[in-house]
C-alpha cells in the first residue's frame, strides 16, 4: 500500500480506538438493504478453515507492521473473496490496476503460451516477439507521435526512466545544454516511491522522513484543483492563466534554460484526489514549457492506458507530451509491467547523439509481462472496452452526484472515464476540512471491507497540503455493467452513512 499515490496515514488509523469506533458504528446500521449474492460465500470460508494456528503471524513486511491485512484466496472480475469469508467488490481494481478484472482466462492462456515459447531474455541481448508486438501496438496507439518505447516493471520505474532520459536529451542535442539540471513538477502529485520519483512528486507525509535525501533540483508550483484553488467569479480561462503564469514565474525563477521538464499528471491520481484539467490546462502549461525548450513529461501511470476513457489521457487535452509513462492498466496486474514512451523530437536526438538509453534494467521487457499485456490490451480494443468507460464512466459520475451531492459532508465530486474522487468535508459552505484525527477515509475503507458491505475503495488524505482532506476513489473494471455501477453507489452510500451519519 505504501507504493501508492494515496497517503499511508489514511490506512495507518490507530485500529485500537477504531475498534471501538467500529462495533458502534456496526450496531447502529442497516446493513440489509445490501444485494450481495453470498452464494460464494460458505464455499471460500470452507476452504480456508485448515489454516495454521500462525495464520495470523506474518513475515511479510505489511503496510501496517503488526497488522496482517484480509487473506485473498480468489477473485473472479471484479470480486474478491477473502479468507474469512467475505465477498468485496472491487471498486479500484486495487489501486486502478486489475481493468478488465480478475482471473480472465485469455489472458492466462497467453502467459501460459509464452512460458512455453521463453521466459525471460537478456534485453541488451535479445528482443522477443512479446515486446516487439507491444511496443508496436503502443507507438501505432499514439500515431506514430511517441514512436519508441523502454519496458520496465512498474509506474516507479517508467518514472526514473523519464527523468533520465529527460536529461540525456539535453546532453546529447547538436549543442548540448548541460546547465539543464532541474525539473518542475506539481504539489499533491505522486510520481512513484523511489527516491528520485519521490523527488519530483509531493505529498509532505510520505516525503517527511526522507526529505534530506531527496533530490534538491526538483521545484513545485500548484496543481490545477478547481474545487479549492480556483476564486470565486474566477473562469477557466482565467484560472489557467494563473496556473500558466505561475509555471512561468517557477521559470524565470530557477533559470528558464537550468529546466530540463516539467512533469505532471494528465488527470491528477490519488495525492490529490482524481481531479481532471480544467479545458486548456494542458496547452497553458505545454506552452510555457516550448517558449522555454523544457520537455512536456506526461505521467499516465495512473489516469492512462483508458483510465478516463481514451487509451491515453492526453488525447483528451489537445496536447502530446514529449514523455510519456505508463503502467497500471498496460497490464492489468496479470504481471508487473509499465512502460516510458519517447517522442520522436527525443528519439530523434538521442538515436543521433549516443545512440543508446544510458539507463538498462534486468527485467526489461520481461517476455511474460509483454504477453500478458498484449493479450490485456486486445481484449480492452475487441470488446470495445474504452466505450464502456466512457459510458459507464458518465452513468456513475450523475449518480454519485444524485445520490451523495445533498450530503452534508460530501464537498466536491470530481471524475472522468472510471476514475471518479468524492472530497468530504466538514463544513460544505466553506470547505472546511474533516480534522484529520478522524481518519475518516480510513474508516471508510476498513467499513467497507466487512462483509457487511462488501467493497473495497481507495482511501485518501491530506489531499489540500498533505494533512488535510480526505477523499474517496473509485476505479472500478472497464467492464462493469449498469448494475455494478448501481452496486457501487449504494455501497459506497452506505459506507458514509456508517461512518459520517
Ligand atoms: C501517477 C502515478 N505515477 C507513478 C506511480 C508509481 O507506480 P508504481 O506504484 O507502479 O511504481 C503511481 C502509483 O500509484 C501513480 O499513480
Amino acid at each position: 500500500m505504501a507504493s501508492l499515490g494515496y497517503s499511508s496515514d489514511a490506512l495507518n488509523f490507530n485500529p485500537k480506538t477504531f475498534d471501538k469506533t467500529l462495533s458502534t458504528l456496526s450496531d447502529n446500521v442497516d446493513v440489509t438493504e445490501i444485494n450481495d449474492d453470498t452464494s460464494d460465500k460458505d464455499e471460500v470460508a470452507e476452504t480456508t478453515t485448515t489454516t495454521s494456528p500462525l495464520s495470523n503471524v506474518s513475515s511479510v513486511l505489511h503496510t501496517k507492521i503488526s497488522r496482517k491485512p484480509a487473506t485473498v484466496v480468489k477473485s473472479q472480475g471484479s470480486f474478491l473473496y477473502t479468507s474469512d469469508g467475505a465477498k468485496i467488490f472491487d471498486a479500484t481494481c486495487g489501486a486502478a490496476v486489475t481493468c478488465i478484472g480478475h482471473n480472465d482466462q485469455r489472458v492466462r492462456k497467453a502467459i501460459v503460451e509464452q512460458l512455453d515459447k521463453v521466459a525471460y531474455i537478456y534485453s541488451p541481448f535479445f528482443t522477443t516477439e512479446a515486446a516487439e508486438q507491444l511496443a508496436t501496438e503502443l507507438t501505432a496507439s499514439t500515431g506514430g507521435k511517441m514512436s519508441k518505447v523502454f519496458i520496465v516493471s512498474s509506474g516507479t520505474e517508467a518514472v526514473e526512466a523519464a527523468l533520465k532520459m529527460a536529461r540525456q536529451y539535453f546532453t546529447e542535442l547538436p549543442q548540448p545544454q548541460w546547465q539543464r539540471t532541474k525539473f518542475i513538477a506539481r504539489k499533491q502529485s505522486y510520481h512513484g516511491n523511489t527516491l528520485g520519483s519521490l523527488s519530483v512528486g509531493f505529498h509532505p507525509g510520505r516525503r517527511a522522513v526522507y526529505e534530506s535525501i531527496l533530490a534538491q533540483n526538483v521545484s513545485h508550483v500548484s496543481p490545477c484543483y478547481p474545487y479549492r484553488g480556483m476564486r470565486s467569479g474566477e473562469s477557466d480561462q482565467a484560472y489557467v492563466a494563473r496556473l500558466a503564469q505561475e509555471l512561468e514565474d517557477k521559470f524565470q525563477e530557477l533559470g528558464p534554460d537550468t529546466v530540463c521538464a516539467f512533469v505532471a499528471e494528465t488527470t491528477a491520481g490519488m495525492t490529490l484526489g482524481c481531479v481532471p484539467p480544467v479545458p486548456g490546462y494542458h496547452k497553458a502549461m505545454k506552452e510555457v514549457c516550448e517558449r522555454h525548450g523544457a520537455l512536456y513529461v506526461l505521467d499516465e501511470v495512473m489516469s492512462g492506458m483508458g483510465r478516463t476513457g481514451t487509451l491515453h489521457a492526453w488525447e483528451q487535452e489537445g496536447v502530446v507530451p514529449d514523455l510519456q509513462t505508463v503502467a497500471k492498466g498496460l497490464g492489468a496486474g496479470y504481471a508487473p509491467i509499465g512502460a516510458l514512451m519517447v517522442g520522436d523530437k527525443v528519439v530523434d536526438v538521442v538515436t543521433h547523439g549516443t545512440g543508446s538509453f544510458v539507463h538498462s534494467q534486468t527485467y526489461q521487457g520481461h517476455p511474460v509481462a509483454c504477453a500478458a499485456s498484449n493479450e490485456v490490451q486486445r481484449i480492452i480494443r475487441e470488446e470495445n472496452l474504452l466505450q464502456n468507460v466512457r459510458e459507464r464512466g458518465e452513468q456513475l459520475g450523475k449518480l454519485l452526484q444524485q445520490r451523495l451531492s445533498d450530503h452534508k459532508n460530501v464537498g466536491n465530486i470530481r471524475g472522468r472515464g472510471l476514475f471518479w474522487g468524492v472530497e468530504l468535508v466538514k463544513d460544505k459552505a466553506t470547505k472546511e476540512p474533516l480534522d484529520p484525527s478522524e481518519q475518516t477515509t480510513a474508516k471508510m475503507h476498513q467499513i467497507g471491507m466487512q462483509a457487511d458491505y462488501g467493497i473495497s475503495l481507495l482511501p485518501g488524505s491530506g489531499t489540500i497540503d498533505g494533512k488535510l482532506g480526505d477523499v474517496v476513489v473509485l476505479a472500478p473494471a472497464y467492464n462493469i455493467t449498469s448494475a455494478d455501477v448501481g452496486l457501487i453507489v449504494d455501497r459506497l452510500e452506505k459506507v458514509i452513512k456508517a461512518v459520517l451519519g
